[in-house]
């Protein structure tokens, strides 16, 4: 039997995250039985709360899976039994040394690891990092801290926060989190890659025309302007969830499934690339739009976003990796909230059949689409390849048709939720799926100058109507890089 004990303490526990993220993914390793036998978990924030409140607000927002509900209520009990609140100040000392008391109590003299989950905006992280490391680390065991982004708005910023984490905290206690690679489809992108022949060799300039990077959101910041006006799409969504997803898709073989073999790749990837350029990139922002009776807000309607809030809300990017691997290809992202629907893909684009037997013999109209591999994150996880097909019959008509391995259809277990998969790593000590600080670095490096640029320059954002397919101008930036790489030296 496991002596030791884990403590989890959520600070910022009754922030959005936490009530709709945190909570539910900790019962869903509670109800799985992938919780240490000895855990405690406390909800830290400012505000007054009794543990029962505590427990009323998380019961709220948890649910079981769909195909063990017999005995949920009962495991929800349990749980709650283990969750506690302590109210403090996310800069004292003194709030921080009185949980660590609590903590002590429950931990009974049993060997004792900390967790410490800062669901707080980075403005006052640094004051609760050094609060909770001075007074309520772990005095034997492991003491570790997962951070949410934003780490920085930019190079300097990002520098300074890392600089600041680092005078309490050694890099191996520092779990920078990108729910993003807790995702089933981005985990499963390596095994994709790396555990069939028939991916791996097509994997490069040679075949691969380009590739784009989707993340589409069907609701605008409602609620939220206030935090995305001073980030915006590029900073919330490309620089960390898109760029993770690159670095992965195009690294090279890591030496082994250790996280720093694999961060190693990836972070090699982030530093071959070419620093985005201004040219290279489209924003927009969402205005109201009035569609079936109802009027929906554009975003600079919101009260918490100033009226002429040049913050774009949505963006296009044409990337590249200079390496030999993929020296040429585009690596096209595009984020965008206030669109006409939910999604986020990798969709990979392979080069024309050279000499294509079939549009030679029967005329253009039968050169068929080129393949294409989509790797559907959400909803709906899926991957297809499109291909060309024979559609039965006499005389010879091709068709693209998609082999489809469908997630719902081949699999009956649910889909975990990456907050399950991040926590679960985070307590096992497993780095794989955390960002480095190099990592980190580099991300910036690339971003900082166009950022920088569009905001000394006061580029104003393309408007589109709230629930469209985004800025027009997003397509001619496609167009002019999804055709077929020219030179092939
Ligand atoms: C967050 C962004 O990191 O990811 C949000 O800050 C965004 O703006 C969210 O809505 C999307 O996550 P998911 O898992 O719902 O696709």
């Amino acid at each position: 039997k496991d002596k030791s004990t884990v403590s989890i303490t959520v600070v910022g526990a009754s922030g959005d995250l936490a009530k709709k993220k945190i909570f539910p993914a900790l019962f869903a390793l509670y109800y799985e039985g992938c919780l240490p036998e000895h855990f405690t978990i406390f909800g830290y924030a400012r505000s007054k709360m009794t543990d029962a409140e505590l427990r009323n607000m998380v019961s709220k927002t948890l649910t079981c899976r769909i195909d063990k509900r017999e005995n949920c209520g009962e495991k929800m009990e349990q749980f709650l039994e283990r969750c506690f609140y302590h109210s403090g100040q996310y800069d004292s000392q003194e709030n921080f040394a009185e949980l660590d008391k609590k903590l002590k109590e429950h931990e009974a003299g049993r060997f004792s690891n900390r967790l410490f989950y800062l669901s707080i905006p980075p403005n006052i992280f640094i004051n609760a990092v050094r609060c909770a490391s001075l007074s309520a680390s772990s005095a034997y065991g492991w003491t570790r801290v997962i951070v949410e982004k934003p780490f920085g708005r930019d190079s300097e910023s990002s520098a300074a926060l890392t600089g600041a984490l680092k005078q309490y905290l050694k890099e191996d206690q520092i779990f920078r989190i990108d729910h993003y690679l807790g995702k089933e489809l981005v985990e499963n992108l390596s095994v994709l890659r790396f555990s069939n022949l028939i991916f791996e060799p097509l994997w490069s300039r040679q075949y691969i025309r380009n590739v784009q990077f989707i993340f589409s959101e069907d609701f605008g910041t409602e609620g939220r302007g206030g935090y995305f006006d001073h980030y915006g799409i590029i900073r919330d969504i490309m620089q960390n969830h898109l760029l993770q997803i690159l670095a992965l898709f195009a690294m090279e073989t890591p030496v082994s499934l250790d996280a720093e073999d694999i961060r190693n790749e990836k972070v090699k990837v982030l530093r071959s690339m070419r620093p985005l350029q201004l040219d290279d990139v489209v924003v927009g922002q969402y205005k109201s739009h009035t569609k079936g009776g109802t009027t929906y807000p554009g975003y600079t309607d919101d009260k918490t976003v100033p009226k002429d809030s040049l913050t774009p809300t949505f963006a296009a990017a044409a990337l590249f990796i200079d390496n030999a691997r993929w020296d040429g290809v585009p690596f096209l992202m595009k984020a965008g909230k206030a669109l006409h629907t939910r999604s986020a893909e990798i969709r990979v684009q392979f080069r024309h059949v050279p000499g294509n037997l079939y549009n030679k013999n029967f005329g253009s109209d039968l050169d068929q689409a080129t393949n294409e591999l989509v790797i559907r994150v959400q909803p709906d996880e899926a991957i297809y390849l499109k291909i060309n097909n024979k559609v039965p019959g006499l005389g010879i008509r091709l068709d693209a048709s998609n082999l489809n391995l469908l997630y719902s259809a081949r699999y009956s277990k649910e889909i975990p939720d990456a907050y399950e998969r991040l926590l679960l790593d985070a307590i096992e000590g497993e780095r794989r799926l955390f960002i480095r600080s190099d990592e980190l670095d580099a991300a910036w490096s690339l971003f900082t100058p166009v950022l920088k640029e569009l905001e000394q320059k006061k580029i104003v954002p393309e408007k589109y109507p709230y629930g469209s397919r985004g800025p027009i101008g997003a397509h001619y930036l496609a167009a002019r890089y999804k055709g077929e790489i020219t030179t092939l030296s």
